[in-house]
């Protein structure tokens, strides 16, 4: 046996597809489209990139992109200015503050200050409450991918015992919550788990969300097991150079699992096209679905 690899780009690609699709319908029926704004606060080279991927995957699906890119010694009070700008201006459906902010600023401030009606990050803590209680909310970007990708390796997910290895609250809490809400019986393992691998091998459904590269070995995989690997770790390559793995040793799970994300190329592409579909489910719930 060997796995199914899931093909997250695909996956991606197509939502990005209907996201266009609708955004084109909202143009012809209302003469507006969804707004994302973007803060960006210093000289993060990766948030830069990052930045700028959601920039080009904004027009992309014909939405407008607002971008603020700011110094990097704007003030926690400047800052908090803005989103406050941001969540009055009508125009902005989506607003999200790119982290890490400089040190000299309170992030969760910053979070708690925007609109959670704006929220496309799903960070503030309304939309994490709304999300534990089943109401309807702005779910985490990551989080939501993942159960894309899972339901395509596996539709029902109902009495599947599902474990997440990681407790954040960006990935590890919100999927917990997901798969909760999918009829799972969820185990949230973390740092102080005994026993992990043990852990791991009661899964039919096993989430990694750790951030240490090929953690999770082959032998930790119940054979059978549908395998979601949320991490992105860069390490050396052979050539010199380095690649990027996930907390799953994917060549090693391959014969154990049912199907796998493989990184990069798995969870990764999902998270973007997730934050239009935010962004365009803030405009609806807005101004109403179309
Ligand atoms: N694909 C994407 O778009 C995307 C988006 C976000 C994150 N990521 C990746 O996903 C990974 C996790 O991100 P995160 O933000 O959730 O990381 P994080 O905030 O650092 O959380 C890591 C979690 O892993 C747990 N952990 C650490 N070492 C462990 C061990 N040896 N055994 C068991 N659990 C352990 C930690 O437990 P404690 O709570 O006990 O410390 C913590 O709950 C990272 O690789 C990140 O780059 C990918």
């Amino acid at each position: 046996m060997t796995a199914q690899i899931i093909d997250g780009a695909a996956v991606a690609a197509r939502l990005r597809q209907t996201i266009a699709a609708r955004v084109t319908d909202i143009k012809a029926k209302q003469g507006r489209v969804p707004g994302l704004a973007v803060v960006l606060v210093g000289e993060d080279p990766a948030s830069h990139v990052y930045v700028r991927n959601k920039h080009k995957a904004t027009v992309e699906v014909g939405m407008r992109s607002i971008e603020h890119k700011l110094d990097a010694t704007t003030s926690e009070a400047d800052l908090l200015d803005l989103v406050q700008r941001l969540n009055a201006d009508a125009d902005v459906d989506g607003i999200l503050v790119q982290l890490p902010v400089p040190k000299h600023i309170n992030a969760d401030r910053v979070l708690q200050a925007i609109d959670p009606d704006k929220d496309v990050d799903g960070f503030h803590p309304i939309n994490a409450g709304r999300l534990a209680v089943g109401q309807p909310a702005l779910v985490p970007c990551t989080p939501s991918g993942c159960m894309i990708l899972l339901k395509e390796a596996l539709p029902n997910l109902n009495g599947m015992h599902a474990v997440v290895v990681g407790r954040s609250n960006i990935v590890g809490k919100p999927i917990a919550q997901l798969l909760l809400q999918a009829d799972c019986t969820v185990t949230i393992a973390h740092s102080r788990t005994r026993d992990l691998p043990a852990v791991c091998r009661s899964a039919d459904v096993l989430i990694a969300a750790v951030g240490k590269a090929e953690m999770i070995k082959g032998d930790w995989i119940k054979p059978g097991a549908v395998v979601i690997d949320v991490g992105i770790n860069r390490v050396p390559a052979a050539d010199g150079k380095s690649k990027l793995v996930g907390d799953v040793a994917t060549a090693e799970a391959l014969p154990h699992a049912k199907a796998i994300t493989p990184v990069p190329g798995g969870v990764g592409p999902m998270t973007i096209a997730c934050l239009l579909n935010n962004t365009l489910m803030a405009f609806e719930r807005r101004h109403g679905k179309h």
